[in-house]
């Protein structure tokens, strides 16, 4: 079987230098003495295997003469946040992956979303840490990263070191395992971090001879060509002149002009024929900037190339969704179709679930949040590709009935409709609207665990508090209806509307008002002298000055205090709340138990 080259797309935050790494290798490919050439494809660039080998120089003798793949087929994105689709995109056609991680920031935003979206799609990838000519006294040179390793100083080392742990740790928070490409053991567990610079070219020999070497080890299968055309829809865009048409990564087999393509729209499937294969003209041919193209008749895989169709077929097609190409060889068209269509339904989620309601504006975000959604156990009750609607909402508001934390709307990088937005203000469904996938499932996750902190806090701010208090001897200001004396707080809290015991457990009624100079205060703290009122006592009969008194939580309020809150209450309160159970249990011996 003959094997295609991979696919490799660069990743990365905006500035980390992904194009930057690429021209590098591409200047250096075009230096090299025996250069075969770079290719320019559409929304990629073909590296041949002689030209990588020219660039690795002594480090790819150590494949022998065993290396199968005949290049490289790089695809660049952006690292902007709102090119999220495109790193989704490039993410759906990867064979493997670089991150590319700026030595100077560390992981930044789009680096966790990419590492998400590459996770996602099972795609493994190495670490690029670049702007290694940065690190502060670091000296240049020609030779091999692990010669110039040994020629620096030690602390510009140890600094090194302290960048690359950094590295590890923020892998590790994700559940990868990381290493410094030198020391790693075993390629399919730990993620190898090369430290290279798109200024110097340092790193990039290494970065090139990790990438071939993992490909050469554990892809050889998955690059193997048969004679069905497939690949990824990168982009549907229209151009002057030829109407909508389509990005493709061809991924295997080949298209050849006049060739049928089965594509995939949100409604349905489309099958066009191909009236032309256009690739990027190279710069120096490119006479009138309008005439970017040259016509192909045939390209093999894996290839970007963009097809012009007749009529509008490819108007409304989504990217980032698989495509076949349908010619004499395929005779199964229906399974194809099939599974197409498969690839869809099998994203769009649509059940009775008690779950959040998730709108997506392609099907690779889709997947990529549906994706993080599960791992974080988030139940899901819709998702699907398209605007924000008033059903949508309607649907969150059923779901906030049983359960208010996940009746919300997740809406990524797609419209909320007026009168979605005005259902939802009538019936306070929040919408979470974002264009960053990692933040939008993040700050709802914050939204969440703000608001059950709330409600907690809330809750417990309501219960009735142990509390020991003694009536001040000299302080009775009316002996009863109600009767209003002095206490002091001994221990605990005192609430208004405690119920309030004897020290034999009995009732003697409950805390009316608490005043404190004058003025009605809702509770009164530890060390406190205020005057209180109860309706049901007399004092000089149920109680009497000099009388130790305690409050008595409601059953449930107990049940609560010693369970759900009991991390909030001080050890003393805790004493307290047990010693005033015991006393109660005198005359309800099942007091706190029931
Ligand atoms: P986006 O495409 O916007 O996401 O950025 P990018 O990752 O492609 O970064 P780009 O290659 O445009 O580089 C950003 C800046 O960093 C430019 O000013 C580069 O010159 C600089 N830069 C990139 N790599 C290096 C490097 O290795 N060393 C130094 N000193 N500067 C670098
Ligand atoms: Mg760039």
């Amino acid at each position: 079987m003959p094997i295609r080259q991979p696919v490799v797309v660069v990743l990365g935050h905006v500035d980390a230098g992904k194009t930057s790494l690429l021209d590098k290798i591409r200047g250096t490919a075009v230096q090299a003495r025996e250069a075969g050439g770079i290719t320019q494809h559409i929304g990629a660039s073909f590296f041949p295997l002689d030209t990588i080998k020219e660039i690795c120089g002594p480090l790819f003798a150590r494949f022998g003469a065993n290396v199968k793949v005949p290049g490289l087929l790089v695809i660049d994105t952006p690292g902007h946040e709102a090119f999220v689709n495109l790193r989704v995109r490039g993410g759906s056609a990867a064979d493997i992956a670089i991150v590319v991680v700026d030595i100077n920031r560390g992981f930044e935003a789009q680096t966790y979303e990419s590492i998400e979206i590459l996770r996602s799609r099972r795609v493994p990838f190495l670490i690029a840490l670049n702007k290694l000519d940065t690190l502060p006294g670091w000296r240049s040179s020609n030779d091999s990263l692990l010669d110039s390793l040994k020629k620096q100083d030690k602390t510009v080392i140890d600094e090194l070191d302290n960048r690359v742990y950094s590295l590890l740790g923020s892998l590790s928070r994700l559940g990868f395992r990381g290493e410094v490409f030198y020391r790693v053991k075993d390629f399919t567990k730990e993620i190898a971090i090369i430290p290279v610079s798109a200024k110097t070219g340092e790193g990039i020999p290494e970065l090139l001879a990790v990438l071939i070497g993992l490909v050469q080890q554990y892809m050889l299968k998955r690059l193997e060509v048969s004679d069905q055309g497939r690949g990824i829809v990168l982009e549907v865009k229209e151009e002057p002149g030829l109407g909508f048409t389509a990005n493709l990564i061809l991924l295997d087999g080949s298209i050849k002009e006049g060739d049928d393509i089965m594509l995939v729209k949100r409604n349905g499937i489309v099958v066009t024929k191909v009236k032309a294969l256009l690739l990027p003209k190279p710069l120096d041919e490119m006479r009138d900037p309008r005439d970017k193209f040259i016509r192909v008749r045939e390209v093999h895989a894996a290839a970007g190339v963009k097809v012009a169709s007749h009529s509008q077929d490819l108007e409304g097609v989504l990217a980032g969704s698989q495509f076949y190409v349908i010619n004499n060889g395929s005779s199964n068209i229906e399974q194809l179709k099939n599974q197409l269509q498969s690839e869809v339904s099998s994203l769009v989620i649509s059940t009775d679930k008690i779950g959040v309601v998730l709108k997506c504006d392609t099907l690779g975000s889709l997947e990529a949040i549906i994706d993080m959604l599960r791992r974080a156990d988030i139940p899901i009750r819709l998702a699907d590709i398209g605007n924000v609607t008033k059903r949508d909402v309607i649907e969150a508001s059923t779901v906030k009935e049983k359960d208010k934390y996940l009746g919300v709307v997740l809406a990524f990088n797609t419209k909320v409709l007026q009168d979605a937005n005005e259902e939802a203000e009538a019936r306070g469904v929040k919408i979470f609207h974002d264009k960053v996938i990692y933040s939008l499932v993040e700050s709802y996750k914050q939204w969440v665990s703000y608001e059950k902190e709330r409600e907690e806090s809330s809750i417990f701010a309501s219960l009735i508090r142990p509390c020991k208090f003694v009536i001040l001897k000299g302080f009775v200001f009316r002996k009863s209806n109600p009767a209003i004396f002095g206490v002091e707080v001994l221990e605990g809290i005192l609430r208004q509307k405690s119920p309030v015991i004897n020290t034999e457990g009995m009732d003697v009624g409950s805390i009316h008002q608490i005043q404190d100079k004058g003025k009605s205060i809702d509770e009164a703290r530890k060390g406190m002298q205020v005057a209180v009122s109860m309706n049901e006592p007399t004092v000089g009969r149920q109680i009497k000055e000099g009388d130790v008194l305690y409050t008595l939580p409601p059953v449930q309020h107990y049940k609560m205090l010693t369970e759900r809150f009991k991390h909030r209450l001080s050890q003393e309160e805790l004493t307290l709340l047990n010693e005033i159970a015991k006393m109660r249990r005198k005359v309800d011996p099942l007091y706190g138990y029931l």
